[in-house]
């Protein structure tokens, strides 16, 4: 009898050799199927709204305020001068982009804080109104690409419509700048992930009832940052269960490395301070914004006192409203600060500093 080299199968090894074939064909094809839906995913977005936003004197005059005053944008999209406290965004590159995040600087990619004047070559000349409101509050750029979430859109989300349409209207005016960066490049697991958050919005955005303080305040704690910077996060950025609005969040950049205080009603935050104290706080920035405190290099703050000064009493006395209804924590923060009484109040540090200076226009006054 002739031999074949064909090895004799067992009819169980042959249904095993099958049941194996037929799973290695399913993997293949599922990592196929998934690499194709990570690798071409696309974000949920909306057509952009047609609309042309009216530059009304009113409305422009909104979103200056708060741009400059609440959202604070030029914190992210300007670059900012870390020779004075607080880090006032420059008004010579006002809107023209901020210093892109790098790999070297631990980001996972390239991020470039885009340029949000009307140039046309490197700003948003060519975007439509729609194309601007969308980029705010639904996280796509003009072309559907999902916007890394350093980007509050999610919580932009909350600005109704009149505030939104305020702020492109603002932005429309502000002076053309050119200033060519980087394209952004995120790299991958991130770059899936971060398509995965936007969320058109199906709805209009109601105005809030202005006389509704506590939710007023909510929503001004929330787009002015307050909440990022003052509730401690992991470091996936979430934040940390039972923490919000305690403090101790560390921060560190050009600013030095600080942290945030704790704006609880616990006597370790805001405690005892009365309604207007708290806003003399703010209010104590106002005028010459604090420059009378003298800031060595890494040891400045990157709460943007001045900006937060010219906030209105109503807008501050509603976020100071929604901290009172806020679970105090037990947590007394040590800001970090090098050459710092870490007891001393940011306004403490005003009064002594003016004090102390010789400065002729505070010695005037
Ligand atoms: C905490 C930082 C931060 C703040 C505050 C911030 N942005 Fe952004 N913004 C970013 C980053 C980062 C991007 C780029 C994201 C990307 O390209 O993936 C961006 C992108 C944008 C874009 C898309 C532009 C483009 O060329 O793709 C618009 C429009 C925009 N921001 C408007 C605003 C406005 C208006 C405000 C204030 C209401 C604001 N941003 C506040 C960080 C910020
Ligand atoms: C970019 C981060 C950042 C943002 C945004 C921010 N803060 Fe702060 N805040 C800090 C840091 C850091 C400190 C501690 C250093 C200092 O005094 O500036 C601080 C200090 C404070 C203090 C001083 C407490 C004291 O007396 O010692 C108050 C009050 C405060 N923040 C309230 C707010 C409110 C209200 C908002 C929103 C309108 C806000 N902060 C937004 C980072 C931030």
């Amino acid at each position: 009898m002739e031999q074949t080299d064909e090895p004799i199968h067992h009819p169980k090894q042959r249904l095993l050799r099958k049941i194996l074939l037929i799973a290695l064909t399913l993997t293949a094809l599922a990592i196929t199927v998934g690499a194709t839906y990570v690798g071409t995913y696309r974000p949920a977005y909306r057509p952009a709204p047609e609309l042309m936003i009216q530059r009304t004197a009113e409305r422009v005059e909104r979103g200056r305020y708060l741009v400059e005053n609440v959202t604070g944008c030029m914190q992210c999209h300007t670059d900012r001068d870390w020779t004075l406290y607080g880090g006032p965004a420059k008004r010579s590159s006002w809107l023209g982009g901020g210093e892109s995040l790098t790999p070297e600087q631990g980001f996972p990619g390239t991020l470039r804080l885009p340029n949000l004047t009307s140039d046309d070559e490197t700003g948003l000349g060519r975007w439509s109104d729609g194309e601007i409101l969308r980029a705010l509050r639904e996280g796509v750029d003009r072309n559907g690409r999902a916007l890394f979430p350093m980007m509050p859109y999610h919580v932009y989300r909350h600005l109704s419509d009149q505030d939104a349409t305020a702020i492109v209207a603002y932005l429309r005016t502000v002076a053309p700048i050119e200033n060519p960066q980087p394209a952004t490049d995120v790299a991958f697991p991130v770059s899936f992930f971060i398509k995965t958050i936007p969320e058109p919005l199906d709805a209009p955005v109601e105005r809030l009832d202005p006389a509704d303080s506590e939710r007023h305040g909510e929503l001004l704690a929330n787009v002015a940052g307050c909440e990022f910077c003052h509730t401690p996060r992991n470091e996936r950025m979430e934040p940390l269960p039972g923490m919000a609005f305690a403090g101790g969040r560390e921060l560190e950049g050009a600013f030095g490395n600080v942290r945030s205080a704790n704006l609880t009603p616990h006597a370790t935050g805001l405690g005892g301070r009365s309604r207007d104290e708290f806003i003399g706080i703010f209010k104590a920035f106002a005028g010459d914004g604090g420059s009378a405190i003298d800031v060595e290099p890494q040891n400045n703050t990157p709460m943007p006192w001045s900006d937060f000064a010219q906030m209105t009493e109503d807008d501050l006395g509603a976020i100071y409203d929604y901290l009172q209804t806020v679970a105090p924590v037990e947590n007394s923060v040590d800001s970090l600060r090098p050459s710092v009484d870490s007891r001393l109040t940011p306004v403490d540090r005003l009064i002594e500093a003016r004090a102390s200076n010789v400065d002729p226009v505070i010695g005037s006054q």
